[in-house]
Formats: structure tokens, sequence, C-alpha cells
């Protein structure tokens, strides 16, 4: 099948890469000259582990190229995916659709024969229907479908998900459509990856939903840890113990420092504007919403606690920036606003991140970056875990200890167990786990 990517960001690259792996041939297009002439070079405009090796191969197999020429692709292709991106628009948390509806536009234009026009952003209910629309008002002679087709890839395991995932849902309100789309994912039927076919509002629907759910779960095992705190219980037990329920599943129950990311913060704000807009809203995300937000400021109390109750004057040294490990994404990462109210305590903050210390020097002032975690250890006052990368898994507390001015370890992600870090002598805070492990004791 001839495929053309619009948008070369993180799905789109990811998406074209997997696809001319499954033996199509894909071009990827992006507006920004600068990506794709960086792409051109085989440099990878985001971090994705295995994306540069893939992407390299498949270019060397002629089967995926780069362009900013839209034309000439959308012409030959067969299939046609929008991976434009959706940010939350400034004011009022709804996706920003231009991105969307410009390429519908410029596709319109270009498109010879019947051509099938894939959305694989996430975009609110009904975007299908318009860009059907915008593409015949463009072009009343295209013979095309319109179809969606959301992603469920996670940043740091996205070839993976891509390749093996749990299913894809494509909604379709023509029934030409499905053959195509059957061909584009036939080598996952190999993998046994369920194909799902619905309407087209059904499936833009599933994918806020999704996330939605995903961003509750935590939420909630986070609450449950605050409790956990109070009346002495460990979250992690909790969380193993409702997850063994099939009915619950184990997955996504690890409390932490909140949700960030490019996807569930957005998408559940605009999950919660299109209740709105539908008359019925949805509280439970709303809550989950607010409750994600204050949680960060609730993470900084919890280093002002471990400090004795003031943190001013004091260096405070965070492990990791990203809003989780293997990424260098900086959106929404719970620790923007942590460190924000570190600084407005008056902390004098420096952080260490394997990745992701470029983007955050565009986010964050008055931040002093480190070479590594015992770099930034040196003369702090407390370390705070922040981004559970492997890199921090099996830290040296008793340099740790020669080098800090207090013993005092903070671990967002619960990386450790309490008594791995107290017998080092450290004040050691965690998520929803205020004693001893009982269990892992017996
Ligand atoms: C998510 C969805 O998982 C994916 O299906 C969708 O396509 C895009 O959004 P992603 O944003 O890459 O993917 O990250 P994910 O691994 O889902 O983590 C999101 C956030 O939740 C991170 O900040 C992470 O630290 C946090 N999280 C996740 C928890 O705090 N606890 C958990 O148990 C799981």
């Amino acid at each position: 099948m001839k495929i053309a990517m619009i948008g070369s960001g993180y799905v789109g690259l990811v998406s074209g890469a997997c696809l001319a792996d499954f033996g199509h041939e894909v071009v990827c297009i992006d507006k920004s000259s600068v990506k794709i002439d960086a792409l051109k070079r085989m440099e990878m405009p985001i971090f994705e582990p295995g994306l540069e090796d893939l992407v390299a191969a498949n270019v060397r197999a002629g089967r995926l190229s780069f362009t900013t020429e839209l034309s000439a692709p959308v012409a030959e292709a067969d299939v046609v995916f929008i991976a434009v991106g959706t940010p939350s628009r400034r004011g009022d948390g709804h996706a920003d659709l231009s991105y969307v509806y410009g390429a519908a536009r410029e596709i319109a234009m270009a498109i010879r024969g019947f051509t099938v026009v894939v959305t694989k952003s996430t975009v609110p209910v009904g975007t299908g229907d318009e860009v059907e629309r915008i593409i015949r008002e463009a072009n009343p002679d295209a013979d095309v479908v319109a179809v969606s087709n959301p992603e469920f890839l996670r940043e740091g395991a996205a070839i993976a998900d891509f390749k093996r995932p749990d299913r894809i849902v494509i909604g379709i309100e023509d029934e030409r459509a499905r053959e195509p789309m059957t061909e584009v994912y036939r080598p996952l039927f190999l993998n046994q990856s369920p194909l799902m076919f619905t309407a087209r509002r059904t499936s833009e629907l599933i994918k806020y939903a999704a996330n939605a759910f995903l961003a509750t779960k935590i939420t909630f095992i986070n609450e449950i840890a605050d409790l956990c705190e109070k009346v002495g219980a460990n979250v992690q037990d909790v969380a193993r113990g409702i997850g063994l329920d099939n009915r619950i599943g184990s997955k996504f129950l690890n409390a932490g420092p909140g949700y960030g990311g490019s996807c569930f913060p957005k998408d559940t704000l605009a999950l919660v504007k299109t209740g709105h807009d539908h008359g019925s809203p949805l509280r439970l995300v709303e809550t989950t919403v607010a409750v994600n937000e204050q949680r960060k400021r609730a993470m900084a109390r919890k280093v002002f606690a471990a400090c004795g109750g003031d943190v001013r004057g004091k260096s405070i040294a965070i492990l990791g920036l990203t809003f989780k490990p293997n990424t260098d994404d900086m959106r929404e990462a719970p620790s923007l606003a942590i460190i924000q109210a570190l600084q407005d305590g008056g902390a004098i903050v420096r952080a260490y991140d394997p990745e992701g210390m470029e983007q955050a020097g565009l986010l964050l002032e008055g931040v002093q970056y480190g070479q590594g975690p015992y770099d930034i250890a040196e003369g702090a006052d407390a370390l705070v875990l922040l981004t559970e990368w492997d890199a921090f898994r099996a830290l040296d507390f008793v340099r740790l200890k020669t080098l800090m001015a207090a013993p005092v370890f903070v671990d967002l992600r619960n990386v450790y167990r309490r008594e791995q870090i107290e017998r080092h002598g450290f004040h050691y805070l965690s998520v929803g786990r205020p004693g001893e492990d009982l269990a892992a004791a017996v």
C-alpha cells in the first residue's frame, strides 16, 4: 500500500516508520523543513528507544522517505493519515483542530482517485464528519472516505505498542474503507491483534474514554495512597490486592506524583469540554483533572515536610524531570509544578535527567542542571526522586550520604523499600507507604 503520513511528530513518525516496516511504502510529510532536513540526515526530532534504527532500516530499504511537499505523495497514496498536533486551545481547554482542518484542506486539493483519509491525531467526537465535509467542500470531485483510527501508543514503548497493540480501533461510515484499512494492518494479524471496526464517532470517543479511564485509575490509587499515609496502610499492597481481581487489573495502579505527558492532561480536559458542550457532564473525569492538578503542589509539601517544614535557602536535588522515563518529553510533567512550588518556598533547585534537561531548560527558570545523581546531590539538603529512570534504581546511598548536607530522600515513585534506605541513616519519605512493608517482610 502507498501511505502518506501528514505530520512527522511523535505519532506520525513512529506510525510511519512502523507501517514502512510492515512493508508499506510510506512518505512522512511535515511543514517544518528543519524537522524534515534533520530526518533526512537520520537525526530524530524526539527520543524514542529503537526509533532511529527502525527509521534507518526502512529508509535504506526504500520504503520510507521524508518531504515537506504534500501534493505528490498524497496524489499517489491509497491511504492518507493525518497525524498532526491537537494541542489544548489556550483559554478554554478545547482541542485545537486548526492543524487537522488545515491538513484536510490541503489533502482535498491533492488527492487523485479513491483515497481513504484517516485521522490518527486524537480528535473530539465529530471531527471525522468535519474532515470529510471540508474535503468535499474544497474539492467536490474528490472520491474520499474519512476514517478514525486512534493511536494508543505510549511514549518510551511506542514501537512495541504499535507492533503489538491490544487492539486496533477503526471507525468508518462507508464500507469502502474496510478493505484498505484491513490491508494496512494485515501484518498485525500474525500477532493476533484484534481489529475492531466501529462507527466513526464511536471510535473517536473510544480514544478519549480510554485515556480518561486510565487517568482516573491513576488518580484513584493516588488518593488511596494519601489515605494509606493517614491510616498506616501500604498502597503497593493495596494495589496488588485489588489488581489481582481481573475485573480491576494490576496495571496503572502505581501511586506517584500525578500523571503528566502529552495525552492524559489534554485529553481529559477535552473530554470534560465535550461533556459540557453536549449537556452530559463527566463529573468523575472533572474530579480526576482537579485532583491531579492539586497533587503536584501536595508533592512539594511532602518535600517541605521532609526538610522539617521549611525549604528556604535549602538545596533540593531533583532526580528526573520528564513526565515518565525513556522520553525527553517535558509536556505537563509534574516536575514543572513541583519545582516551581519548591522555588516559591525559597529552595535552591538542582536537577538531573538523562534526556529531559534540554527541554526543561526552556520551561523552568533558575534551576541548576548537573551531570548525574551524585553531582546534584553534593551539598543537598534533600534528594527527591521524581521520575523512575532505570539509572536511579540502584543508587549508592553510602556515597550519597557522604556527599549530601542532610541525609533526606523523598521517593515519589516508590522505587525503593524503606528499610533499604533507612539502613544508611537516611530520613525516607515515599508515597502511600508510611510504615514498614509488612507483607514483604513475611
Ligand atoms: C498515554 C496512554 O498510555 C497511551 O495509550 C495514549 O496513547 C497516550 O497517553 P503516555 O502519555 O506516553 O501514554 O504515558 P503513560 O505511560 O500512559 O503514562 C502517563 C502518565 O501517568 C505518566 O506521567 C506516568 O508517570 C503516570 N502513571 C502511569 C502513573 O503515575 N502511575 C501509573 O501506574 C501509570
